[in-house]
């Protein structure tokens, strides 16, 4: 990261921290902002709201560990989330999960090499009664079948 990148990104912070009045219970918020904006938050990014919010790294590092929705690698414009979750999964989320990896060519965990699209798991998205489940950026979509998921990931290119 560039020195100018890293100044920019300070500012940013310290804005954001300023606008929650410098308090800890906003980590979360800026958190999501920085995710948001970036598409997910460096190791120097966590420093920063570490120092501004004056709490531990590693309380800002287990607050981004613990939620998937944080995410400190880069992901891809689009992020697709399968839940993983015991229902879904008798429901036929294995199907699913086959399918959309073999028509992206890249595992759960993973980003396609064009950056569009970013694979992950996730626990109960609340549709237990409507599984398989999978949320593609915010809205969820329920029912699915490999070629309704397939279908849904091709309008994502
Ligand atoms: Fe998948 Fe609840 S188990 S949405």
């Amino acid at each position: 990261m560039l020195v100018q990148e890293k100044n920019e990104l300070t500012m940013e912070i310290e804005e954001l921290a300023k606008s929650h009045d410098y308090e800890r219970s906003a980590l979360i918020p800026i958190l999501q902002s920085i995710q948001q904006k970036h598409r997910h938050i460096s190791e120097f990014a966590q420093q920063e709201v570490a120092r501004v919010l004056d709490v531990h790294p590693v309380e800002v590092y287990s607050v981004i560990s613990f939620y998937h929705f944080l995410n400190p690698e880069r992901s891809g414009r689009n992020i697709v989330r399968l839940c993983k979750t015991i229902i879904c999964d008798m429901a036929g989320k294995s199907e699913v999960e086959e399918a959309v990896e073999r028509e992206l060519g890249i595992s759960f965990g993973e980003t396609t090499k064009d950056g569009a699209v970013t694979l992950e798991h996730t626990n109960c998205l609340g549709m237990c009664d409507q599984g398989p489940a999978m949320m593609i950026n915010d809205k969820v979509f329920t029912r699915l079948d490999p070629e309704t998921a397939c279908r849904l990931l091709s309008e994502l290119k």
